[in-house]
């Protein structure tokens, strides 16, 4: 997506930028996947009981973190946009805090898990910016078991990146998942690939253009995705990096035992084979 004339929008990495759209979009908006697709991937790879404490980067006005709160997750939210961050600190309950998510306040491992969906990729859009790097770095310092990274760059793009952030901050196990994007992430999609100069509020009140994206999504499912094309792409994917330095520090204390034999389990080990002879 980031060669589309959509994405290739450098403001997407600025304030100024994420201030006005939250002034002129107020409803709540959730980037690729909301909730109902995630459901399944949180569940099986971080569940809730498994986690004391899930900061979310670039929060924006997602209903991820509330329906998040709602299953269990004790959510702490940070955006840029003070925009945002005050329309959303009182519909929750939750924390969200004004803060830059490339150099946060947050001490080191102060989260379990630490989650984004769209930052780095709003990031990626400044061509040559040490920022996405930046932010995948610090996430790696405040987490302390698991990060996830929701976006819809390719494990060849992103991998190496992301890999390259992190290992400064310990040893990860990577695994990424492919989710469906939902409903509204496709039409929204659709409308941006047919109307790509026009703003959505515009096609949205135009009947003629919003019947043709309706009938382009009947469509959709049965359209190929191609790299020509890639706002056609029906799924983002799910970078999951688990902390692996627990198991690598009790390697360390096995390995340190075998190279410095114990006296006392010596002896006892001579006794029982002579016993046994
Ligand atoms: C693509 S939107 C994603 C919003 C939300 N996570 C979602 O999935 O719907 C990117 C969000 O990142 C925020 N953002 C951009 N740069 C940021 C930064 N350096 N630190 C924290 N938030 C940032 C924007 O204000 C915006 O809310």
């Amino acid at each position: 997506m980031e060669n589309s004339s959509v994405f290739l929008r450098e403001e997407y990495a600025q304030r100024e930028f994420w201030n006005n759209r939250f002034r002129d979009y107020k409803s709540p908006f959730d980037w690729y996947v909301s909730w109902k697709e995630l459901r399944p991937i949180l569940n099986s790879n971080v569940p809730a009981e498994s986690i004391a404490n899930v900061l979310m980067v670039g929060c924006g006005n997602s209903t991820l973190s509330g329906d998040m709160g709602g299953n269990g997750y004790n959510v702490t939210n940070i955006d840029i946009s003070d925009v945002v961050i005050d329309q959303m600190k009182d519909k929750t309950g939750q924390d969200y805090l004004l803060m830059d998510a490339t150099k946060t306040f947050f001490k080191d491992q102060a989260f379990d898990f630490v989650l984004d969906k769209g930052t780095f990729d709003a990031l990626a859009c400044q061509a040559g910016s040490e920022l996405p790097s930046a932010l995948v770095r610090e996430m790696g310092r405040i987490a302390k078991k698991v990060i996830m990274i929701i976006t819809h760059g390719k494990k060849a793009a992103r991998s190496p990146v992301f890999n390259g952030a992190l290992e400064e901050f310990g040893e990860w196990k990577e695994e990424v998942i492919k989710c469906e994007l939902s409903f509204q992430a496709q039409f929204i999609n659709i409308i941006r690939s047919m109307y790509p100069g026009d703003s959505l509020s515009k096609v949205m009140k135009d009947p003629e253009k919003l019947a043709a994206c309706i009938k382009q999504l009947a469509e959709y499912k049965k359209s190929k995705v191609t790299e020509e094309n890639p706002l056609r792409q029906t799924f983002c994917w799910v970078y999951i990096y688990s902390k692996l330095e627990g198991q690598n520090e009790a390697q360390k204390e096995e390995n340190e035992e075998e190279e410095i034999p114990d006296k006392e389990e010596e002896n006892s080990e001579a006794a029982e084979a002579k016993g046994a002879n």
